[in-house]
């Protein structure tokens, strides 16, 4: 007769003999009023002594006062759960649709603390229980099921306090608000199918997994069309704000827009027919000459264009404008070199600032140094030498501009406009168009016998400087012999003999060596 239900209800009926009355209270009531009879210890002791498994013969001290109410509680729990005979045994706890009563004995801790051994299944399920997991009923390990479903219990799930309970077969968890897992891979979900778990929050719920699947099904495209867009747009309206490697040498519309501010009066320095040239200034604050070309032109034109531009930005020579780009636009087309400060030229420098006759010395140098390495570098590439259209750089060097791809003018033309650009800057004299030969035949006639007359008589002039004066009015007119080119000295003699003029030895040398024999010598 030791079986556990037996030995549950000895005491039961211990109780229920005590107090006749204990089924007509509340659970409450009874607890606040009943007093363990005299010897409930001698009760429970016996019980121990026929079941040693019982929860309360195992706990450290026994507390008589707390079996008791355990007791009293258990009573009331086996009979609220219409188990068919509490007499003889407690079986189930089955609180289905009983919202009102389900929190109070959850919250009665001591109960489940020596859960009687013979209940086999517990039943919480459809009371809206607010809260978190009830973790007390895990306590009751020997349970075969257990039903929590359609609460609203949230949180986590103490996946690991389920171990124990070895004879778990059936788990509801279902309709709840638990926290979603992240241990959906454990041992627990492969012990009990998804069915344990519908609409729980434990596992990811597949609708949701599909949303997602379809919101990144969706944005995925849109945000490939965008970055694709968003790098067309750059590589066609504004490369600068690609990686330098990747636009090269390319400018677009908006980029010569941007960068002269709407093409705005205050960034135009000058105009001349069909060009307009701007200051602009890069992305990167990087400061550029703009030259716009308005007039239209066909396609193939502008094919050459594009054609010419590509060659344009590989010469490199101090002498030379430097161009860093174009635009080849239907709308509109554009070059884009190097920007020097003030924008002077050669023209306006000499008339304006009267420079001193070393200073013009220079520039002639530099020039012809620019145009020796466009003729061994480069022959194909021809430009415009006129006073007008070479620069001076921000340090003074004179920069030759307006490049004409495949020229067919041959080097004997290009020396002679040189000797004419050399000597409009001795005499600060600009020959009307036409009268070039007039022009030199003046200066041939007359620089002879009386320089001062011919020279720009700004310049000021010592003994030693005069002579050089007239040795380079000679080069001049020599470079101006177009019909007996063999009489024309090569841009590689005239570059020499600037350099030496320029030396600072030379000073002291020249100084004891006539005009005349020094020419000699070098021609
Ligand atoms: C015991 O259960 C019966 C039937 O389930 C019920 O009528 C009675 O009121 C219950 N007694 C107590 C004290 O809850
Ligand atoms: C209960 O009885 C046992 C012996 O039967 C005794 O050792 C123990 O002290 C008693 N406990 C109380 C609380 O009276
Ligand atoms: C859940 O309880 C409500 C009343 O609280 C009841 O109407 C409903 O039928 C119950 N559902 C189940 C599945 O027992
Ligand atoms: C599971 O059931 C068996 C047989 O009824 C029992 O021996 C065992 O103690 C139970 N396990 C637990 C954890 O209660
Ligand atoms: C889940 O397991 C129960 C038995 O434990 C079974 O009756 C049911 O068919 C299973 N459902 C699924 C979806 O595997
Ligand atoms: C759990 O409860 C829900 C709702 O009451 C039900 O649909 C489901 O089949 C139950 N699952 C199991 C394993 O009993």
């Amino acid at each position: 007769m030791a079986s556990i239900p037996a030995s549950f209800l000895l005491l039961f009926v211990s109780i229920s003999a005590t107090a006749y009355t204990i089924f007509s209270a509340t659970v409450i009531e009874d607890l606040a009023n009943l007093k363990p009879p005299p010897n409930f210890n001698a009760t429970i002791t016996n019980n121990c002594l026929h079941n040693p498994s019982l929860r309360y013969c195992n706990s450290p001290a026994m507390d008589l006062h707390e079996i008791f109410r355990f007791t009293i509680v258990a009573s009331h729990l086996c009979n609220e759960s219409k188990n068919p005979n509490c007499v003889e045994t407690f079986s189930e706890i089955d609180l289905r649709n009983r919202p009102k009563i389900v929190p109070l004995y959850l919250s009665f801790s001591f109960f489940w603390k020596y859960c009687p051994l013979s209940i086999v299944s517990i039943d919480l399920s459809n009371n809206s229980i607010k809260g978190s997991f009830p973790a007390d009923v895990l306590l009751c390990t020997q349970i075969q099921a257990l039903d929590l479903s359609r609460n609203e219990f949230s949180g986590d799930v103490p996946i690991q306090s389920f171990s124990p309970l070895s004879n778990l077969t059936l788990l509801n968890l279902s309709f709840n608000h638990f926290s979603e897992s992240k241990l959906s891979d454990s041992e627990f979900f492969k012990r009990f199918n998804s069915s344990s778990f519908i609409h729980s929050g434990l596992l990811p719920s597949r609708k949701r997994f599909r949303l997602n699947a379809v919101i990144l099904l969706l944005c995925f495209p849109i945000f490939i069309v965008l970055i694709v867009g968003g790098f067309w747009w750059c590589c066609l309206q504004r490369p600068d704000f690609l990686p330098r490697m990747c636009r090269r040498h390319r400018f677009t519309p908006y980029m010569l827009k941007a960068a002269t501010d709407e093409f705005s009066k205050k960034n135009l320095v000058g105009k001349s027919d069909g060009i307009a040239i701007y200051r602009g200034i890069l992305r990167d604050g990087f400061k550029v000459r703009i030259e716009i070309y308005w007039k239209n032109i066909s396609g193939e034109n502008r094919r050459k264009f594009a054609e010419e531009c590509k060659v344009i930005v590989q010469l490199c020579h101090k002498n030379l404008l430097r161009v860093y780009g174009w635009c080849n636009d239907r709308k509109l087309r554009a070059i884009v070199a190097e920007w020097t400060e003030e924008e002077s030229n050669v023209e306006i420098w000499i008339s304006g600032s009267a420079p001193p006759w070393k200073r013009r010395l220079k520039v002639l140098k530099g020039v012809a140094e620019g145009m020796l390495y466009l003729e061994e570098q480069w022959p194909d590439i021809g430009y415009d030498l006129r006073t007008s259209t070479v620069l001076l750089s921000n340090n003074q060097e004179p920069l030759i501009s307006r490049f004409k791809v495949g020229d067919r003018s041959n080097i004997t033309k290009r020396i002679c406009l040189f000797g004419l650009f050399l000597l409009e800057i001795m005499t600060n004299t600009k020959p009307l168009e036409g009268f070039e030969e007039r022009f030199v035949e003046f200066i041939r006639a007359h620089y002879t016998g009386n320089l001062q007359a011919v020279i720009d008589e700004r310049m000021k002039m010592t003994e030693n400087t005069f002579d050089q004066a007239k040795q380079t009015i000679e080069i001049g007119l020599m470079c101006t012999e177009q019909t007996r080119s063999h009489q024309q000295p090569s841009l590689y003699e005239i570059v020499n003999i600037m350099t030496r003029m320029l030396a600072p030895q030379n000073h002291k040398r020249s100084s004891h060596c006539e005009g005349g024999r020094a020419h000699r010598a070098i021609i």
